[in-house]
């Protein structure tokens, strides 16, 4: 293969941005697009005269016949979407939440595993410098057995009563706290600490939202006795910008994390690292490696020019693949399950 030709499905936020991104690559050709919206098709056809435009995302699959194609459509879309593109021989990288029902994830992980075609869920998170850093650090034991931890994630998604209503108000659509934003904070435990094996004490609260959860808070426990907390919060005026926060306790010190920083307390000096007892703080550009093309932060481009890479070198490229995309749909179906379980009336 000399370049991989690439079809985009979904041309709302996510789709521009990936388009921007992924259209950096030099081995990578954007040769369609799909959307079911004229505005966007119209717009996208003036300024890129070459690149063919489609109103039905299996129009694209038959007629421009990519390699790989990039799933950006609101979440209950994806199982179709990918489906078709299996049964095609296509690559995939399918955006979050994996889709919007936990036995269409099931089934998409399996047929994706069947064949050799590279596939990925967009749980960016770990493409971020910081924390791959602190999963090094994990594996590396420097904080020893984790006891305890917290995964947080604050947005102002939603800041106000609905005037009209998106695919984001309904679950079944893959809205709500849970799939839009929680999805990432549970993939950060998934990816750091391992999938839960019971979730208990789920509980959701609604500010703004009629028909899905604005907050939801959650209790992991593990066989080997660790246990943590989820809290996910997408009313928050609070926050500018989505904000993921991590608290690891383990056995020789603590790390505190987000996005762009990390701080390590440590209960003796670490000779591997050269970290101090007590507390030693890590800022990204300490532990950042540049990427080709900035679009919202570094980790966006590898995760695309990984999913790009990984087709042209014939790698497994399973660092967040549908597995994985199953694995933290699971634990928001147990979310749902628990919730209701622990309603009082
Ligand atoms: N990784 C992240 O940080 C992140 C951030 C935001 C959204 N997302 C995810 O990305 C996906 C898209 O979110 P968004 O914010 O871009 O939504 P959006 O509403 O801005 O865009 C969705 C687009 O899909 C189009 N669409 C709807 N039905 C279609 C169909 N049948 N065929 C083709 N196109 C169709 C819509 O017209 C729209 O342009 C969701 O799964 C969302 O959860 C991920």
């Amino acid at each position: 293969m000399n370049k991989i030709k690439l079809g985009i499905i979904g041309m709302g936020r996510m789709g521009i941005t990936h388009y921007s991104i992924i259209n950096s690559h030099p081995d990578v050709e954007i040769v369609s697009v799909a959307d079911t919206s004229k505005m966007i098709l119209d717009i996208l056809k003036k300024y890129v005269p070459d690149l063919q435009v489609f109103k039905d995302y299996k129009e694209l699959i038959d007629a421009s016949k990519p390699d790989a194609i990039i799933v950006c459509t609101p979440p209950n879309l994806h199982y179709e979407v990918c489906n078709y593109a299996c049964e095609h021989d296509i690559h995939v990288f399918c955006e979050k939440p994996f889709t919007a029902n936990i036995e269409q994830a099931k089934e998409l992980k399996e047929k994706f595993a069947a064949k050799s075609l590279i596939n990925q869920v967009g749980y960016v998170n770990r493409f971020n410098d910081i924390f791959m850093t602190v999963k090094k650090y994990i594996n590396e034991g420097l904080i020893g057995n984790i006891v305890r931890f917290r995964s947080e994630m604050f947005t102002c998604t939603v800041t106000k009563k609905e005037e009209t209503e998106s695919w984001r108000s309904f679950r079944e659509n893959g809205g709500g706290a849970v799939y839009e934003i929680a999805a990432h904070a549970i993939d950060l435990v998934d990816y750091l600490i391992g999938k839960p094996d019971k979730i208990v004490g789920t509980s959701m609260n609604q500010i703004y939202s009629k028909h899905v959860e604005d907050i939801v808070s959650s209790t992991f426990v593990y066989n080997n006795g660790t246990s943590g907390t989820l809290y996910v919060n997408w009313c928050d005026t609070s926050y500018r910008k989505p904000a993921n926060k991590l608290e690891l306790f383990g056995i020789k010190g603590k790390i505190l994390a987000d996005q762009h920083g990390l701080k390590i307390f440590l209960n003796a000096d670490d000779l591997q690292t050269g970290y101090k007892k007590g507390w030693n703080t890590v800022y990204i550009t300490d532990v950042f490696t540049s990427v080709d093309f900035y679009v919202r932060g570094n980790e966006f481009t590898r995760q695309l020019y990984y999913f790009a890479d990984s087709i042209l070198k014939k790698e497994s490229g399973n660092k967040c693949d549908f597995s994985a995309g199953y694995d933290a749909q699971y634990v928001m179906n147990q979310l749902f399950v628990d919730s209701e379980s622990n309603k009082l009336n």
